[in-house]
C-alpha cells in the first residue's frame, strides 16, 4: 500500500448523493470506484455524518491507518465551522461540521466549499492544469459554485453565484436547477449564462473560466453560444472533481493553500492522529508551495 501521503479519501456531500472514493494524489486519480448513498431526506448534520461515516467504512481496507479525509460542503466554511445553507439543512449553520466529521470518523478531516474542491481538482488535474496564472472555476447545478485559484492558490468561499445580476441572486437566474425548473432551451439559458459570466469577467479579469457540474457534460450546447473575451472551457474531471480536490486539499500534497490545511481538525480520541497533525502543522508553516505545479 502507497504512504499515507500519497493516498486521502475525498467525499462529495452533494444534493442527491454523497459520494466518495479513495484518491492517489500525486496523479489525481481514484483508486476505487465511487462508492455512492443517497443523500438523507433531511440532511442535518448527524444524519449527513453517519453517511459519511459509512462511505469511510467502505473504503476502510483501502487506507492507509493516518490517511486523512477531506470532505465537501455546499456551504461556506471558515475554518471548519459551516456558515451559510443556501441548498442544504439550515441547521448546519455555525456547526463545527470538520470537528464532528473528524470524531464520527476518527481521522483528521479537512471539511471545504464544494466548488472550492471542485475547482482545486480542475485546476490541479483537470481542464486548467495547464493554465497558470488567474483561474475561475464555475460549478452549474442546484445552485452555482465559483472557485478563484490564483497561481496554484485558492481563495477560499467567494461565493460569487450570489452575485446581483439583474437586481437578483444569481444563481436564482442562471443554475443549471433553473434551466430544467422552468423548462429553458439552451439558447434561453445561454441568455442568462451571457450576462453572468460577462459579470464575472468584468470584475475579476481571469486568465481562465472552467464551466464544470453536471451539465457541463453537455458544454457543446451552450457553450459556443457565449461571447466572452476570457477563454472558457468545460471541467474534465466531471462529477469526480469535487472528491478529487477534498483529497489533494486534505493530504496536502505536494503543497497546498496553507489557510486551509492550518484549521485541518483530528479527533481528540486518536492520540497518533494528532501527533500526525502537529508534524503537518509545523510543515505547514514552512511550506508556502500552491497547489499548481
Ligand atoms: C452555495 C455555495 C456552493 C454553491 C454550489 C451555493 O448556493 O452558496 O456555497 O458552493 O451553491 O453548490
Amino acid at each position: 500500500m502507497p504512504s499515507q501521503d500519497t493516498i486521502a479519501l475525498g467525499i462529495d456531500i452533494g444534493g442527491s448523493g454523497i459520494k466518495g472514493a479513495p484518491v492517489d494524489v500525486r496523479t489525481g486519480r481514484l483508486r476505487r470506484e465511487r462508492h455512492k448513498i443517497p443523500t438523507p431526506a433531511v440532511s442535518t448534520p448527524v444524519a449527513v455524518a453517519a453517511v459519511v461515516e459509512a462511505i469511510a467504512d467502505h473504503f476502510a481496507a483501502d487506507l492507509p491507518p493516518d490517511a486523512p479525509i477531506g470532505v465537501t460542503i455546499p456551504a461556506v466554511v471558515q475554518h471548519g465551522v459551516v456558515r451559510t445553507a443556501a441548498n442544504i439543512d439550515a441547521s448546519w449553520i455555525d456547526v463545527d461540521g470538520q470537528l464532528l466529521l473528524s470524531e464520527a470518523l476518527g481521522r483528521r478531516c479537512l471539511l471545504v466549499n464544494d466548488a472550492d474542491a471542485a475547482g482545486v481538482g480542475e485546476e490541479r488535474f483537470g481542464a486548467a492544469k495547464d493554465e497558470h496564472g488567474f483561474v475561475v472555476v464555475t460549478t452549474l447545478g442546484t445552485g452555482i459554485g465559483v472557485a478563484l485559484i490564483h497561481q496554484g492558490v485558492l481563495v477560499p468561499n467567494a461565493e460569487l453565484g450570489h452575485l446581483q445580476m439583474h437586481g437578483k441572486d444569481a444563481e436564482k437566474q442562471a443554475a443549471a436547477s433553473i434551466k430544467d425548473k422552468q423548462g429553458l432551451s439552451y439558447a434561453q439559458w445561454a441568455e442568462r449564462l451571457q450576462a453572468y459570466y460577462t459579470l464575472l469577467e468584468s470584475l475579476l479579469w481571469p486568465d481562465l473560466i472552467v464551466v464544470g457540474g453536471g451539465v457541463s457534460r453537455s458544454a457543446d450546447k451552450f457553450l459556443p453560444l457565449l461571447r466572452l473575451r476570457t477563454p472558457i472551457v468545460p471541467a474534465t474531471l466531471r462529477n469526480t472533481a469535487g472528491i478529487i480536490g477534498a483529497a489533494a486539499l486534505a493530504a496536502g500534497y505536494p503543497g497546498t493553500t496553507p489557510y486551509l490545511r492550518s484549521s485541518m481538525t483530528a479527533p481528540a480520541s486518536a492520540p497518533t492522529t494528532m501527533t500526525a497533525v502537529s508534524d503537518m502543522t509545523q510543515t505547514d508553516s514552512t511550506i508556502a508551495t500552491p497547489i499548481g505545479p
